[in-house]
């Protein structure tokens, strides 16, 4: 098997779906490949709105053993779905509205015939380590290790960016969800060690270094996340509204002072939800700054107002967030920072914290959150990893 197509991922994870895939096809795969899932640093509901966000990939994600058939038929077996199986024909690609998860990869392959008519089928076994709607984003992380699986074994000619949109235009055409590039994005093109700070206005980048001494930090609350397309979805329609109340194409163009002069002709929800993409921008970009000077107090600040505002203006917490926010806050003060992270409704809270406070952090969070909120909480301590196409 070719090296290139692994070195990322670890170990156990290439040789489970190896095993996985000689079990299931009664041969060796021609290669195994990863994408990673992502967390987001700051820069929430900004990216549909043609905004900043700061993610990084992590070492947490997706993995496929793959090989070519001759035919147009697509097998893949889902380790991790209850090991179910799916086969479709390239052919005749329909949702399906029994194995949810199979939707990710026929949205993805017919995004993606649509440039590339030449691919044929293959047999694919898929594995993954990132929490199921947890919003570290698994799909996207599915998603761009298809298109990696299928690059790689048709030799396609396809950037990072363009599988990015590919894997977009899945989620939003097929699957249903009208989220942003940001996901995809990060998973596609993330750097070693940093974050990553993309404009998602002309998809340009900037890697941003994670100072050494700071962990990222993930708690998953264990909320399970209810109504999360229609509530995502409503408050896209919701920024769009204002967006047109302005006569521009994106909240990126509004300024909060423009906002303000027009308070009372919008909608008290409205204005709520676009101050929340505007000042978001702004914390976005000051974060940024802050991380290249190793500025810690700061990066605090801007993840404490995040969250508030997401919680207040934009309303995708839950208290069970908001109380893993505070715990963790309280221990961190200035030296780090926290905040929910991704589409929200449940799901994760992220911080980045100084090596030195980890454990004090931990013993926080596991001696006082399942007892206040009667759930158990999983940590994950993450570091920032490469993205499938970089
Ligand atoms: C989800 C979407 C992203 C982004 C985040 C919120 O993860 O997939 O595009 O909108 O929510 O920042």
């Amino acid at each position: 098997m070719n090296q290139q197509f692994i070195e990322q991922e670890s170990v156990e994870q290439q040789e489970l779906a190896q095993l996985l895939f000689e079990v299931q096809f009664k041969l060796s795969p021609e290669l195994v490949c990863h994408a990673p899932g992502r967390v987001n640093l700051i820069g929430d509901h900004t990216d549909y709105n043609d905004g900043f966000v700061l993610p990084a990939a992590i070492n947490y994600g997706t993995t496929i053993a793959a090989s070519v058939r001759e035919d147009n038929i697509v097998k893949v077996y889902a380790h991790d779905c209850d090991e179910q199986i799916n086969k479709f024909s390239l052919s005749d690609i329909s949702f399906d509205d029994q194995m949810m998860w199979s939707n990710y990869v026929k949205g993805t392959l017919q995004a993606l015939i649509k440039k590339h008519p030449e691919i044929k089928g293959a047999n694919l076994v898929v594995t993954g380590n990132v929490p199921q709607g947890a919003g570290l984003s698994s799909s996207a992380s599915f998603e761009i290790a298809i298109l990696k699986a299928f690059t790689q074994l048709y030799q396609l000619d396809l950037k990072g960016i363009e599988a990015a949109l590919i894997g977009q235009q899945a989620e939003n055409n097929f699957v249903g969800c009208n989220c942003g590039i940001m996901d995809q994005l990060i998973s596609a093109m993330g750097q070693k060690e940093h974050a990553m700070l993309l404009d998602c206005r002309d998809l340009s980048f900037e890697d941003a270094p994670i100072p050494d001494d700071l962990t990222l930090f993930i708690v998953n609350s264990n909320v399970k996340r209810g109504l999360v397309d229609s509530e995502y979805n409503l408050r896209r329609q919701q920024c769009e509204q204002v967006a047109e109340y302005f006569g521009v194409s994106a909240l990126r163009d509004v300024t909060i002072e423009q906002l303000i002069s027009a308070k009372e002709h919008i909608a008290p929800v409205l204005f709520k939800r676009a101050r929340h993409v505007i000042t978001e921008n702004s914390r976005a970009l000051t974060t940024l700054e802050a991380l290249k000077n190793n500025d810690i107090a700061s990066i605090s600040i801007a993840m404490k107002e995040s969250h508030i505002s997401l919680r207040d203006d934009f309303e995708v917490t839950t208290k069970e967030m908001d109380g893993l926010v505070d715990i963790i806050g309280e221990v961190l003060g200035a030296d780090g920072g926290v905040r929910m992270t991704g589409g929200g409704f449940g799901g994760c809270v992220v911080a980045l914290v100084p090596s030195v406070m980890v454990i004090q952090v931990e013993n926080a969070v596991n001696n006082k959150y399942e007892k206040e909120y009667g759930l158990k909480p999983n940590i994950y301590h993450c570091t920032a990893t490469q993205g499938a196409f970089r």
